[in-house]
């Protein structure tokens, strides 16, 4: 029988003298004796003593650094510190062909890699310590996010990738098309005819699933919806993809304030799931964290160390500020009196950057903060228009280190009002006129927001560029792999 790594040292007593069958890649091999065998499943390696008499020189000799084995050995009690048991190994299988030959052009060449060396291996990226423990915590993430709406009962819904829609009618779509390129069909005003097109009609890879999970939440009442989005932004920054996943819940009879609740039980609910069930992937990153912080000039370093940062907003209730607060206090600081701004903040209905966020979040407040009631302006068609005509129930959470991190609002459900903000903002209306039919026949006040799965993996594994967080990050001018 074979087992993990993770599952041997998780009930070593159980298995001592017994034999058991591991399989794995070499991260060390000490002395022609001590392998330090890892097989993906936790950051802890499995010592492997070999005694060399037992075996061919031919096969200890084929082994090295990122070789593939498979191991039969008996499970004893360690005699050297850093692990409670080592494998005595009885058979000892190379699995796959290392071509020590080509490592200089690899990351395996014994010294430390540079993050940008890193993203440009494909496979062996996830062979190292680092990007193991990333990728463990994100697929923790992602299941404590199905489990959180499970338990709220919520309806997991797909929404389609392929669509005639402009969800945040931003005007950012990567088009899709089944026309050969070079012979593309053209209506007698010489515009492209998509009416010959696969679906015939301008389609477009989504940008949210946000229009589609309301049309679903019009009868299934709670629903997300988790996927991939896209979007053409050409923005390269440590905080952009053009293609990222993104939750989006959506509720029936929630209002703004029921939709801010729900956003901040969420965040608390995910992160305290990683630190209750990620301890070694963390403690790992918390050191990584640490280490890096000391690189920096003193003024530069973060307060808290990542563990104790994660334990801090969890307890905390978020600040809810409304926009308008949020401009007094941006306009009477010092950063903004003195110019420190790049957008300098002038008056009442200027749309907040990133270094806007920041401040309110990491000077000013020094905690998670929740901005609501903005200019209805600067915001999607579909947010509801607040009374005072001027403001829409919208609300941003933005986080220490990475700004927005869910961006929602209560909707508009009025179908007047919402035709009105259409026509202004020039979102096209027959194309959604399916989206305009769900508040006919049973309209409902509801609300919802979206996560950006790589912002939140960002925050929680301390990492800084948004590229070391997805397995194969997709950027301008970047879709390797
Ligand atoms: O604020 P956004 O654009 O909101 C929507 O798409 C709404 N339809 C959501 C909803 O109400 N259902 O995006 C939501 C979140 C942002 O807060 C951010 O975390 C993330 O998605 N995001 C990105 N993440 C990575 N790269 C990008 N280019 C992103 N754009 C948005
Ligand atoms: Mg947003």
């Amino acid at each position: 029988m074979r087992t993990t790594i993770k599952e041997l040292l998780g009930s070593y007593k159980k298995n001592l003298h017994h034999d058991i069958t591991v399989q794995g890649w070499v991260r060390a091999f000490r002395s022609n004796r001590f392998i330090a065998l890892n097989d993906g499943s936790t950051i802890n390696n499995l010592q492997i003593v070999v005694d060399f008499e037992n075996f061919g020189e031919d096969l200890i000799k084929n082994i090295s650094t990122a070789s593939s084995l498979k191991i039969v050995g008996e499970v004893v009690e360690s005699q050297g510190s850093g692990q409670n048991i080592e494998i005595i190994a009885k058979k000892i299988q190379i699995l796959g062909d290392n071509f020590t030959e080509e490592r200089d052009k690899t990351i395996l060449q014994p010294k430390k890699h540079s993050l940008e060396i890193l993203r440009e291996q494909a496979h062996l990226r996830f062979r190292t310590n680092l990007f193991g423990a990333i990728f463990r915590v994100r697929s923790a993430i992602s299941f404590a996010i199905h489990q959180f709406f499970h338990h709220n009962q919520f309806a997991y819904m797909n929404t389609p990738i392929i669509t005639g829609a402009d969800a945040e009618g931003a005007g950012e779509m990567f088009g899709i098309t089944a026309f050969d390129l070079n012979e593309i069909p053209r209506d007698e005003n010489g515009d492209i005819d998509f009416e010959q097109d696969f679906f015939g009609k301008k389609t477009n890879l989504t940008v949210s699933g946000q229009l589609n999970v309301e049309a679903a939440m019009m009868g299934l009442g709670r629903v997300y919806t988790f996927g991939p989005t896209f979007r053409a932004e050409n923005s390269n920054t440590t905080r952009h993809l053009a293609e990222f996943w993104m939750v989006e819940p959506e509720v029936a009879f929630n209002n703004l304030e029921d939709n801010i609740d729900l956003a901040e039980d969420f965040l608390k609910y995910v992160i305290g799931y990683v630190l209750e069930n990620c301890k070694d992937d963390l403690v790992f990153l918390d050191q990584r964290f640490a280490d890096e912080q000391k690189q920096k000039p003193e003024k530069d370093r973060a307060s808290e160390g990542l563990i104790e940062k994660l334990e801090n907003v969890i307890k905390k209730r978020f600040k809810r500020v409304s926009y308008t607060e949020a401009i007094d206090i941006l306009k009477n600081s010092k950063e903004n009196r003195k110019g420190k701004f790049q957008f300098p903040i002038e008056e009442w209905g200027a749309d907040l950057q990133s270094e806007h966020e920041r401040y309110l979040v990491e000077k000013h407040f020094e905690s998670p903060v929740v901005l609501f009631d903005y200019p209805k302006e600067i915001k999607a068609f579909y947010m509801k228009l607040n009374d005072d005509g001027k403001t829409v129930a919208a609300m941003d959470v933005l986080f220490p280190g990475i700004g927005e991190i869910i961006g929602g609002s209560q909707r508009e459900e009025k179908l007047a009002v919402l035709k009105e903000k259409m026509k202004a903002m020039n979102v096209d209306e027959h194309e959604l006129w399916w989206y305009l039919d769900t508040r006919k026949f049973g309209s409902v006040p509801h609300s919802g927001f979206g996560l950006g799965l790589e912002r939140l993996v960002l925050f929680v594994t301390g990492m800084t560029n948004i590229r070391d967080v997805i397995p194969f990050p997709r950027t301008p001018k970047n879709a390797e792999f």
